[in-house]
């Protein structure tokens, strides 16, 4: 195993959780969530144990893709609040120790942003911009359908958007947009912000003879935007879609200027079929990934980013395991399996309540764009509208959208007007203020697992052993340092019996309230934690 650099390190104890600014909390009345709303809810986040935020966009935007469709980089959106609530978040953050990762957007813009509209043009400092042709390069498809080149009746040319319509590519080859970028980040960093969150990274660099991602100077890019001295201790979390491990490998590494750790997304195709069909709940499929990552990053010594859920897949636990009956017992079992493991955990907002997703009888409940591309995708298929619409609910990114549910007041406690998006199905049963009085609380249980993280080094910086087989139904593994040895037992669907668990130690934390200490027999999703000091 390869040593992390040292200053790597320190990264392995932050806990990062991910708020969707318009859904998170509103204050002002108007149904979208604001700044001042994530202001009012920092303690009770310290509560939980993170101590850091990764705030998905709330710059300025026409909002086709809710957000990731930027009109101005150094402006917050009005619906979220004003400079003076963000260099007040920044300051409140501050105090209480809290990091702050703001979101950025390198690979495109708005089509609204001052940039394209004097690139559409022609302007001269703006012409190039974008990636402007007579005629599209390749067969490209844009990520919410259809040709990713776009006819521009203004510039008479056509245009590259890897995404919506609205949202064209930067063109990277250009130094002065590399410049725009490099300014953007200095930016933020100067009004104290912590670290990024680099959306569709792996784009950014264009080999319009191939895939629409690595292309030839994807490194030399990265490093522009970070190996510069002054932003080189900040954290780097990339979005990366695809790419092998050795490919990964390139793109970690902080002396080298480039990213701190990056998301990869292997695990989060357990339980479906792309994006909108379900497909076999199994988590030991979900083990065998995460157990490949977790060594492999681990023996080049680089940091994991241990998530399951973010603002665009629908929640992990309903596809992966029992969102119904054994709902506590499988967000807690989820949680124990990636947030005890090396690395950072990212815990996405309503993961802590244990949310679902949701069930609508009509489409006028959804807003995103990419559900509706896919739901005419569908039809076109030849699916029913009820067989299109089980589709969407299924797998559309407005499940994880939803407005937090606080509580059981009629807007789910996040408004007292009519939110942007119908509250999750489910918001009357599965809310915080229920969670919480609750018997079996999976904020509890996150706030406990949190607890011991964070008061165990072995459980931040410790070496990870697996110690479970391939053909088991659950996962066992060991996190050691010095002498100090955790092993976490998490039972699967099934129930199954373990040797016996002396040599595990005493046991610290487990979900199953009536469990007895040293039961060998686990049940459905049940899971122990157990610590023992080796000589
Ligand atoms: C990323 C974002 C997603 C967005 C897309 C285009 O995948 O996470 O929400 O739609 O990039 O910016």
């Amino acid at each position: 195993m390869l040593h992390m650099v040292k200053k790597y390190e320190n990264f392995l104890d932050m806990v990062i959780y991910q708020i969707y600014p318009k859904s998170f909390k509103d204050t002002n009345g108007d149904g979208i969530g604001d700044i001042q709303g994530i202001i009012e809810k920092l303690d009770y986040l310290q509560d939980l144990g993170v101590n850091a935020i990764w705030l998905c966009p709330c710059y300025k935007s026409p909002g086709h893709d809710n957000g990731y469709d930027i009109s101005d980089y150094r402006c917050i959106a009005p619906e979220y609040g004003t400079m003076e609530d963000m260099y007040c978040l920044i300051a409140e953050m501050r105090k209480r120790g809290m990091k702050l990762i703001m979101d950025l957007v390198p690979n495109h813009t708005s089509n609204e942003h001052e940039w394209f509209i004097r690139s559409r043009k022609g302007e001269e400092k703006y012409r190039d911009y974008y990636y402007w042709f007579d005629k599209p390069q390749n067969d490209w498809g844009a990520s919410f359908g259809g040709s990713a080149w776009q006819y521009d009746d203004e510039r008479e040319q056509y245009y590259l958007h890897s995404y919506a319509v609205q949202q064209p590519d930067l063109n990277w080859t250009n130094p002065a947009v590399v410049k725009e970028i490099q300014d953007v980040i200095n930016y933020w960093v100067n009004l104290g912000v912590d670290g990024f969150r680099i959306d569709v990274i792996d784009q950014i660099s264009k080999n319009f003879d191939g895939q629409n991602s690595f292309g030839p100077h994807l490194h030399e890019y990265i490093h522009a935007m970070f190996g510069r001295d002054n932003v080189k201790d900040i954290f780097t979390v990339g979005e990366c879609w695809a790419g092998d491990i050795d490919e990964i490998r390139r793109h970690i590494d902080y002396d080298r200027g480039e990213l701190s750790t990056l998301f990869q997304f292997d695990h989060l195709e357990a339980g479906r079929v792309g994006k909108f069909t379900p497909g076999e709940k199994n988590l030991k499929k979900v083990r065998d990934k995460i157990v490949m990552w977790q060594l492999k990053l681990q023996d080049f010594g680089l940091i994991h980013s241990l998530f399951t859920d973010n603002h665009d897949n629908a929640p992990f636990i309903s596809r992966v395991a029992d969102d119904h009956s054994l709902r506590y017992e499988s967000a807690t079992c989820v949680a124990a399996m990636f947030y005890l493991l090396r690395g950072i955990p990212f815990i996405y907002q309503g993961q802590e309540i244990g949310i679902t997703t949701s069930s609508y009888d009509s489409m006028a409940s959804f807003n995103d764009l990419e559900c509706f591309n896919a739901y005419q995708e569908f039809l076109k298929a030849g699916c029913t509208e009820k067989e299109a619409l089980n589709k969407v609910n299924f797998g559309s990114r407005d499940n994880a959208r939803r407005p937090f549910a606080w509580d059981n007041s009629r807007y789910a406690g996040f408004s007292t007007h009519e939110p942007w998006l119908p509250i999750a199905s489910r918001a009357d049963e599965i809310n915080l203020a229920i969670d919480q009085q609750a018997e079996k609380s999976v904020f509890r249980f996150y706030r406990d697992l949190l607890r011991l993280r964070r008061e165990e080094p072995a459980l931040r910086r410790g070496v990870t052993d697996v110690i479970s087989a391939e053909e088991d139904n659950f996962f066992i593994f060991t996190r050691t340092l010095d002498d100090r040895v955790f092993t976490v037992v998490c039972n699967f669907e099934q129930p199954s019996a373990i040797e016996d668990s002396k040599g595990f130690g005493s046991e610290i934390l487990h979900n199953y309230l009536d469990r007895k200490a040293g039961n060998t027999a686990f049940r459905p999703y049940e899971i122990a934690v157990f610590v023992s000091n080796h000589q």
